[in-house]
């Protein structure tokens, strides 16, 4: 054996034993040496819109949380919510589920087929309490769909993709209803509290109920900084220097999330958990340009292709990471948080998903164990298209999204400033020389683009039609006491 290698193993089983001696989480182990795993989704939330890539955000909770955890630099995330979201409770990409083509609305009878088993059911099955606090859009038009019977022990939020931060209502053209639950129970009596209180709210009061010999999973999607712009007063006064009107608010709105994470990571000092914690955070997609999202100097944004649409703000944190204060280059998707999750709680996911478990790459900095994925592959008008990663490398072809372009903050013009490229074509990109997208290689490396073509034709042979019904007028709030309701398909 050489010395090197010698060298290598002999470090290992150092390794091993440390762990075995810092009385890491082994299966079986009785009590509760699992962490508890808080999951924080922010929606909307662009690359240019946190205290740690831009310093004008004030973001003094995430920041810290982020500069004393791991920073992830190329976490991937899907270009609109409820395909991320599919990635994140399923471990598959959409394009495998059904859920690739945009989102799922809320008068149509859509939601993740019920074969497909949920991360919280994992967690169960782990000796996990499991409780959700926010925004689902994974379908809810029979209760089967709806969190409370996809491994949730308590539930506390809206089904659909966005509403009004005070009164919970959801419109839906000109009509709509409350879109707010209790778990089984609709939630009437909170008209006029902003979101961010609530969901907070509601969080800090499940730690402080929870048995901290029980290992908790709580996923918080937050409402914030989805649109509309919303926010109480005193945060949009925390920007009083921002002009415009619309970006100021949105960056209330990231103050307020900030907040609202502070409250429930005090709860969890307080109640003693936090010791034992371990926080991931993350985006659902880029930020929204049009709603004052931004993403510089990524190009284009939320429901785009374009690394400003799927490049997500990233982090973990808590003692169980071995190696910390340092930004994370390595390449992890959406997709991978469930097996990692899984892992991080002692457990396995079941084999076939897509997601890969990558505990070693958050825990000690260790190489990804991915080296590629899928954008997203999606074969209905307008949004025929198909898109990968691999290696340094990325392909798009057909629509790539809109708005395309790089849009410094704040610039709300909605046009493409700088930028002639058509809304549908063939672009190939080296991500490692050129991470802004500026220099299409489509016609100048025909040998990588053949070959990138080959992988894409690849994939596309495993895809699954997207789930795309027509509205149902069942669905009608009117039908069920002015409340989006399951019981409809
Ligand atoms: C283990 O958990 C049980 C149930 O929560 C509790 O009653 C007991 O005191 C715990 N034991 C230790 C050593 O923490
Ligand atoms: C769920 O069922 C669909 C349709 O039969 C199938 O294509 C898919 O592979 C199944 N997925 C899982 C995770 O069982
Ligand atoms: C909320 O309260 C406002 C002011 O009283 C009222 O105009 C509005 O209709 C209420 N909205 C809902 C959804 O109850
Ligand atoms: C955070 O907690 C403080 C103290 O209870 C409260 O005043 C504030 O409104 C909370 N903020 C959010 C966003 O929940
Ligand atoms: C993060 O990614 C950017 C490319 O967008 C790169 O320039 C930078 O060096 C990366 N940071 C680290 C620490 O790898
Ligand atoms: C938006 O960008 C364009 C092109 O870069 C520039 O001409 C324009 O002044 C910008 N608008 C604002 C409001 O910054």
């Amino acid at each position: 054996m050489e010395p090197i290698k010698l060298l290598g193993n002999v470090l290992l089983l150092l390794s091993l034993l440390q762990l075995a001696a810092s009385g890491h989480p082994q299966p079986g182990s009785h009590n509760n040496t699992k962490p508890h795993i808080v999951f924080i989704v922010a929606d909307d939330l662009g690359w240019n819109d946190v205290g740690w890539h831009n310093p004008d955000v004030k973001t003094p909770v995430l920041d810290q949380l982020a500069h004393k955890g791991v920073i992830f630099n190329q976490s991937y995330v899907n270009y609109v919510c409820t395909p991320s979201r599919t990635a994140f409770m399923t471990g598959y990409f959409p394009y495998h589920v059904g859920s690739q083509h945009l989102v799922f609305r809320p008068d149509t009878p859509s939601a993740i087929p019920s074969n497909f088993t949920f991360l919280p059911q994992k967690l169960k099955e782990l000796g996990y309490s499991t409780h959700m606090v926010g925004k689902w859009h994974l379908g809810f038009c029979n209760w089967k769909y709806t969190p409370t019977y996809r491994g949730f022990d308590s539930y506390y939020g809206y089904y659909c993709g966005a509403e009004d931060y005070y009164t919970h209502f959801r419109s839906n053209n000109k009509e709509g209803g409350i879109d707010f639950h209790d778990n089984k129970d609709p939630v009437t009596d909170q008209n006029g509290t902003y979101s961010a209180y609530l969901f907070s709210g509601r969080a800090v009061d499940i730690v402080n109920k929870h048995d901290q010999n029980i290992p908790l999973f709580l996923y918080l999607p937050f409402q914030n900084v989805h649109a509309p712009l919303e926010v109480p007063k005193r945060f949009e006064d925390m920007y009083i220097n921002v002009q415009d009107e619309n970006r100021r608010k949105l960056l209330g709105m990231v103050s307020a999330l900030d907040e609202a994470v502070g409250n429930v990571t005090m709860a969890m000092k307080k109640m003693g958990l936090w010791d034992n914690t371990l926080v991931i955070f993350t985006t659902d997609n880029g930020g929204m340009i049009i709603q004052s999202g931004n993403n510089y100097p990524l190009r284009g944004g939320k429901t785009t292709l374009w690394e400003g649409g799927t490049r997500g703000v990233a982090f973990a944190h808590g003692k169980m990471l071995q190696k910390t204060g340092y930004t994370n280059n390595e390449m992890i998707h959406a997709v991978d948080w469930f097996p990692t999750i899984l892992a991080a709680a002692g457990g396995t996911a079941d084999p076939g998903i897509d997601g890969v478990s990558q505990l070693d790459t958050i825990v000690s900095g260790k190489p990804s164990p991915r080296t590629e994925f899928v954008y997203n592959i999606d074969n209905i008008f307008p949004t025929i298209q198909g898109a990968i990663r691999v290696g340094d490398y990325k392909l798009i072809e057909g629509f790539a999204g809109l708005p395309d372009g790089w849009y410094p903050p704040p610039n709300m013009t909605g046009s493409r400033p700088d930028n002639k490229d058509p809304i549908s074509g063939t672009w190939l990109f080296n991500l490692k020389d050129d991470p802004t997208e500026h220099h299409n290689l489509a016609d100048t490396m025909p040998d990588k683009l053949k070959e990138m073509r080959a992988k894409l034709d690849g994939y596309r042979k495993t895809l699954v039609p997207a789930i795309n019904p027509k509205a149902d007028p069942k669905s009608d709030p009117k039908n069920w006491g002015g409340v989006w309701s399951p019981g409809w398909c």
